[in-house]
């Protein structure tokens, strides 16, 4: 097939490949119109920092027509629906890049870089002319939320290595960023009106040795820890710095904060925010912690508004994700001031403290114009409309019945898109295999499943090595599910496509495993 020597992941909607080469060297120019200058710049330093051209911007008007460029275009015709549509047009004379947005033209960049041979590399030996074929692609997303989820509440990585995802999520065409920031055993986010939640919880003494089975007391169970301690966290200025950054790939960042359980790290720090009051620690194990939240005390709320009001102030993102998995409702249970709420709201019983929580802080989002997500545990049948439901495990039938209802959804099984698993549990293909949109789903449901999102969890991830072998390459075969349409993903074809992916991962030095090790059990 055509297609397939043309090596492009996610693979284009539709490619044609024609007679002859378009040689790219010193001597091209780059055209830019006013919508493109943004990603002129950016073609400009990629070029220059991994094939080391240095291309020189010409004006439209002094080109006169003459040859060997690579041109913008932002086309009028307007793509209400897709933003994202670019189309791509080499011949012996051009490069032509159109879109209606800048966010298209992006994309048309980095199909262009996968067309580079990857022998242009630097590193390898440089040539003078860099023979690109002459193709034509027209080219837009399946899904609207392509996604990769980071945790760096269990492992913190830093900057450096998140603008590294970045850059490797908008070669994949990858556009969200969905940043797990607090949980039981770390708070990474700097919160002016409260201190302590980075004081004591961004730090803890260090991490369970051997995993225990099942839940785990955070207070009693005394197992080994390594004694390696880990911390950290970001400022404001940190977050605009990397929103920025995600800003300039087209790449939005929704934050997730962990509410009312995965909340050991705030309650060492305010444990009266517990049912119990406390005492607490940061955790240093895994698994679920009983002590969560108290939904009966009105101080909750407030904490949980107050620090959502300065993550709106960083995070320009309409969503928020505010966790809501895995929370137990023992603590609730017995707790008077939740049996208090209970009675005061008519809830019948503790199940339905979780809808209540997420119910206000959802209210208290949309009154700011933003949009509450959660973990598939916030469904319930009184659950505000617009909570968009982040499904990864269990109830998948629930979830459909939501969405049917008009609910959205992202989708993150977690037996397939689950990328800190071993490859052995989750091989590349059955990564690859894995379809957002379940087949017994109905073609009319379709538009309520926004898309794909890979996570990768970090209990067992401790560096950056780890994260990336475990990311690469099952995160590409996320990014080519999310984008190429249905009837075009082959496996096969994915793996030949991969080989000539591998080499721009090595380029982005990225520490990914061998063949054999990425396709086990297979
Ligand atoms: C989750 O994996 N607890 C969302
Ligand atoms: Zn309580």
């Amino acid at each position: 097939m055509i297609e397939e020597e043309l090596q492009i992941i996610p693979e284009p909607v539709k490619v044609s490949l024609n007679e002859g080469v378009f040689l790219l060297s010193q001597k091209t120019t780059i055209q830019v119109d006013l919508t493109s200058t943004g990603n002129g710049e950016y073609l400009k330093q990629v070029l220059a920092l991994h094939y080391g051209l240095n291309l020189a911007f010409e004006e439209p008007s002094q080109n006169n027509g003459r040859k060997n460029s690579i041109i913008f275009k932002t086309s009028k015709e307007k793509e209400l629906n897709n933003p994202e549509k670019y189309s791509l047009l080499v011949s012996r004379e051009n490069i032509t890049i159109s879109a209606t947005t800048s966010i298209g033209g992006f994309y048309g960049i980095q199909s262009l870089l996968q067309l580079i041979p990857h022998k242009a590399l630097k590193g390898d030996k440089i040539s003078l002319e860099i023979s690109i074929p002459c193709i034509s692609i027209e080219d837009f997303p399946r899904f609207k939320w392509r996604g990769f989820m980071l945790d760096e509440a269990r492992h913190f990585f830093g900057k450096k290595q998140v603008k590294k995802m970045l850059d490797l999520m908008a070669l994949l065409k990858l556009n969200t960023f969905h940043w797990h920031l607090t949980d039981d055993q770390g708070w990474r986010v700097e919160i002016k009106k409260y201190p302590l939640l980075t004081k004591i919880g961004s730090k803890r003494e260090g991490t369970i040795v051997a995993q225990k089975k099942g839940v785990i007391s955070s207070q009693k169970l005394k197992v080994p820890i390594d004694g390696i301690p880990v911390s950290g966290y970001y400022t404001r200025e940190d977050f605009m710095e990397i929103i920025e950054y995600a800003n300039e790939r087209y790449i939005t960042i929704i934050p997730e904060l962990d509410f009312p359980g995965h909340t050991m790290a705030a309650l060492a720090a305010y444990p009266e925010l517990s049912c119990t009051g406390g005492p607490f620690e940061v955790s240093t194990r895994f698994g679920i912690h009983r002590d969560v939240f108290c939904i009966g005390k009105e101080e909750v709320f407030e904490f949980t508004q107050n620090v959502l009001d300065e993550v709106m102030d960083i995070f320009p993102s309409k969503i928020i994700h505010t966790g809501g998995d895995e929370v137990l409702r023992r603590r609730w249970n017995k707790c008077p001031e939740c049996q208090n709420r209970i009675n005061e709201e008519g809830l019948e019983g503790s199940e339905n403290l979780q809808v209540y929580f997420t119910n206000r802080i959802a209210d208290y989002l949309s009154s700011k114009g933003r949009q509450l997500m959660g973990w598939n545990e916030i469904l319930n049948d009184n659950l505000n409309k617009d909570a968009i439901c982040h499904y990864w495990t269990n109830n998948l039938k629930l979830v459909l019945q939501h969405a049917i209802k008009g609910r959205k959804v992202v989708m993150s099984e977690m037996s397939a898109v689950y990328l800190n698993y071993p490859y052995n549990l989750i091989p590349t293909k059955k990564t690859y295999l894995y379809d957002p949109i379940p087949d017994e789903y109905s073609k009319n449901y379709e538009k309520y499943i926004l898309g794909i999102e890979a996570c990768l969890w970090t209990e067992f991830v401790s560096n950056k090595d780890t994260l990336e072998w475990q990311a690469f390459p099952r995160l590409i075969a996320i990014a080519e599910t999310g984008w190429t349409p249905k009837n075009k993903r082959n496996f096969d074809s994915f793996l030949k496509r991969l080989e000539s992916f591998l080499p721009l991962l090595k380029a982005f030095d990225v520490n990914y495993p061998t063949k054999e090790e990425f396709l086990q059990d297979q």
